[in-house]
């Protein structure tokens, strides 16, 4: 049967809205080039860190198939293009998988079908790059077929708010091409938001994306500012996040994970003018300078370790350290861009002994040597000479693990003022 929408891109940002079109009785088909991809998901087997089972069973039931052929494009009213953009050895994003969707469905592309576009991209790719592979076969954006871009804005796990009841914003080659595509959100959405275009729309993921980066990279500053000085910053962002307007707090950490890797839109080297007529040329410092600062905090944890190990007389070398948590984000399985693994890696060089906990991920690896999994918490908490919390998942009773552990080091400010070392 023809569905009204394709998504191509079965993971984190696809699958989700999948799942939400097909609850709202939206026909959906999903593309995934792979076909191991698409066999496993048809099977009710979910890609990692995208659904809970039971969604995608109900998915299931709801008819939404995912093929890995595609002419299931042709047939679709809608197509939105969630395909990933990971950063590139140089540190660009590598849209090559955006380019191949495109193909794919350039070659399929009927008249009146809008498509958007959700990856993370820089500002112009969408007319820039996307358009013209589009166009490829003949039809023409804006006169033809609909184009627009609408950022994913999606954060796993958060109970509060998902697809339905976030803001979706919407930016289109023309007017028309923005009616087109809120018209297709608000099946859907509550609230859709109208961008002036594609670029203003795509400089929204831009300004989102990297407004987390500079403001960790602010608290991770200060992290090492306030120690230095003896000051306590879990207890200065207590206070100053009493500021009713004008201040939100961020919090350090052991380094920044996820899939949204800062966006600096210099370091594009894919399409240059006249695609890109007015890239001003410049770099964007403050994202330049966040990703410096915030790769920098695996390194300062561990030099934070050594040192507390040395205040209690002990040294780094043969010390056994119990890693909790090594997921990018508390209470999910995700371990996309962790810090936990060059941690780990950084102190297996030192020469530290090391096991793990995680009630989220049962096997660890660290550069390909398995790291032993702790089976009793309590145990291995009082067995090492350093607990390391990197992850507060909600299951740690943090105030017994300070009491459990010969040391505590805390990296999330989790635990009660005073029980533990904290960042
Ligand atoms: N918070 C957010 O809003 C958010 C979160 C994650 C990702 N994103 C962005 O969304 C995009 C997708 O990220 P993701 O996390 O879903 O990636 P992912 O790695 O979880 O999944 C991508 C899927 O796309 C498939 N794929 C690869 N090439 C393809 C192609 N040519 N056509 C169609 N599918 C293809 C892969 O097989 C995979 O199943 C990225 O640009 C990412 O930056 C946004």
């Amino acid at each position: 049967m023809p569905a009204d929408l394709a998504v191509l891109g079965l993971g984190s940002t696809g699958l989700p809205l999948a799942q939400a079109a097909t609850a709202a009785g939206v026909g959906v088909i999903g593309y995934d080039p792979d076909p191991a991809t698409a066999a496993d998901i048809n099977a009710g087997r979910v890609p990692p860190g995208t659904l809970a089972a039971a969604e995608l069973r109900r998915m299931l039931a709801c008819g939404f198939r995912a093929t890995a052929d595609p002419a299931v494009l042709g047939r679709v009213r809608t197509a939105v293009i969630c395909a990933p953009t990971p950063p590139g050895e140089d540190h660009a994003l590598d849209l090559s998988a955006v380019a191949a969707a495109a193909r794919a469905l350039a070659a399929h592309l009927r008249p009146h079908t809008t498509v958007v576009l959700e990856s993370a991209v820089y500002p112009g790719t969408t007319e820039g790059y996307l358009r013209p592979l589009l166009e490829s076969h003949g039809l023409r954006a804006g006169r033809d077929f609909h184009l627009a871009y609408s950022p994913g804005r999606l954060d796993p796990g958060n109970r509060d708010f998902q697809l339905a009841n976030t803001p979706k914003v919407v930016g289109g080659c023309t007017p028309a091409c923005t009616e087109a595509a809120a018209a297709f959100y608000g099946r859907f959405t509550e609230r859709i938001v109208r961008a002036r275009g594609t670029r203003e729309a795509e400089a929204v993921k831009l300004l989102e994306t990297n407004y987390r980066h500079v403001n960790i990279a602010f608290a991770n500053e200060m992290a090492v500012f306030c120690h230095d000085l003896g000051v306590d910053l879990w207890d200065v962002i207590r206070c100053a996040e009493t500021k009713p307007f004008g201040f939100q707090a961020f919090r350090p950490g052991p380094g920044v994970g996820g899939p949204a890797a800062p966006l600096d839109p210099n370091a594009a080297p894919h399409f240059t003018p006249p695609a890109h007529p007015r890239l001003p040329g410049h770099p964007l410092r403050m994202v330049e300078l966040a990703a410096e600062v915030n790769s920098r905090m695996p390194r300062y944890v561990v030099q934070r370790a050594a040192a507390l190990l040395n205040e209690h007389g002990k040294s780094l070398r043969g010390a056994r350290v119990l890693l909790l948590g090594v997921t990018y984000k508390a209470d999910l399985a995700d371990q996309q861009g962790s810090p936990a693994r060059e941690i780990g890696s950084r102190l297996l060089d030192l020469g530290a002994q090391l096991c793990y906990h995680d009630p989220y991920v049962p096997q660890w690896r660290v550069t390909d040597r398995p790291v032993p999994r702790a089976d009793s918490l309590w145990e291995a908490a009082a067995e090492a000479d350093l607990t390391l919390l990197l992850q507060h998942h909600r299951t740690y009773d943090l105030q017994g693990l300070a009491v459990k552990a010969q040391l505590l080091l805390d990296t999330r400010g989790a635990t009660p003022a005073g029980a533990a070392a904290r960042l």
